[in-house]
């Protein structure tokens, strides 16, 4: 087993706590990004995947809070339990929206509910030594799920081409208030694999797991709803679409997600590496949906 312990390339740790928000969809369109249904839909997987998937964040991270031997981690593990707990709500009240602009996405959320519940859950393997490796292997797969949401984090708080093209400013909020918090926890999910574990074979086995899943999900997620889209006739997806879209910067470049993979993988990476602390706080403390929905 390697414990590869690189530090954090800034003493930028700070407090983490759950902010209470507010979101009112009344206003949202259907095509949030107007004119582009693919932009929108392939943003709008996150409501699919992040309700049930940070649910299980928390799952996981409640089992594992009596084997850390480390008081300050120990704070911010509860810290991002409550933030993820969050998120994992403020994306859920997005869904009956959806539904009442006329997509409904409880055929794909039950499929979501199932992986996470049932497949990631606790009784997929018999009882004894096998639970341990379990529910590491789950703290490691959180880990290299958190490299992405930490990616995309900073992505949605630096896409400025969202708001020239007049994305609506509630949906834009959620992104950039989960968004921030994503970047503020970075740092979080790995030191506690670290901490637990740290296997460099276990950190690339289930970065292999979590990016082909998560690239599964999103496609799949993406033409489902361009499909179940009321207002396009055979509404389709494409990896040729998300990549200009990728170009045009409505959505995250391929390129830069490939570089990000070499990033994760290297023995040298810490989280705090990526993204901008200073930025996050910033945009948190302006947050409409994070300040009582100024
Ligand atoms: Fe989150
Ligand atoms: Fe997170």
């Amino acid at each position: 087993m390697s414990h590869t312990r690189p530090s954090p390339v800034a003493s930028d740790r700070i407090e983490l706590k759950a902010r209470k928000v507010s979101f009112d969809w009344e206003r949202t369109p259907l095509h949030w990004v107007p004119g582009d249904p693919f932009t929108t839909h392939t943003i709008n997987v996150l409501h699919l995947l992040l309700p049930a998937g940070e649910r299980w964040f928390v799952h996981v991270y409640r089992q594992v809070l009596p084997l850390i031997r480390d008081d300050s981690l120990r704070e911010d593990v509860i810290g991002f339990i409550g933030q993820e707990a969050v998120h994992s709500q403020a994306h859920d009240d997005v869904l009956p929206h959806l539904q009442r602009l006329g997509l409904d996405p409880t055929p794909y959320t039950a499929q979501v509910d199932w992986l996470f519940e049932k497949l990631l859950g606790d009784r997929t393997l018999p009882p004894g030594r096998a639970s341990r490796w379990w529910l590491l292997e789950r703290v490691a797969l959180i880990a290299a799920i958190e490299h992405y949401t930490a990616f995309l984090g900073d992505w949605v708080l630096n896409a400025d081409e969202l708001d020239r093209r007049g994305a609506d400013a509630t949906m834009l909020d959620l992104l950039r208030w989960h968004g921030a918090e994503e970047v503020e926890h970075r740092s979080v999910a790995y030191e506690l694999f670290q901490h637990l574990d740290g296997s460099y074979h276990r950190r690339v086995r289930t970065w292999a797991t979590a990016f082909s899943a998560l690239v599964f999900l999103w496609q799949r997620g993406t033409r489902f709803f361009m499909a179940n889209d009321p207002s396009l006739v055979d509404g389709r997806a494409s990896f040729a679409q998300f990549f200009r879209a990728g170009q045009q910067g409505v959505l995250p470049s391929t390129p830069e997600m490939l570089r990000s993979i070499p990033r994760y993988l290297s023995r040298a990476y810490h989280p705090s590496q990526e993204g901008d602390t200073a930025q996050a706080v910033a945009y948190l403390t302006a947050s409409p949906g994070a300040n009582g929905g100024r």
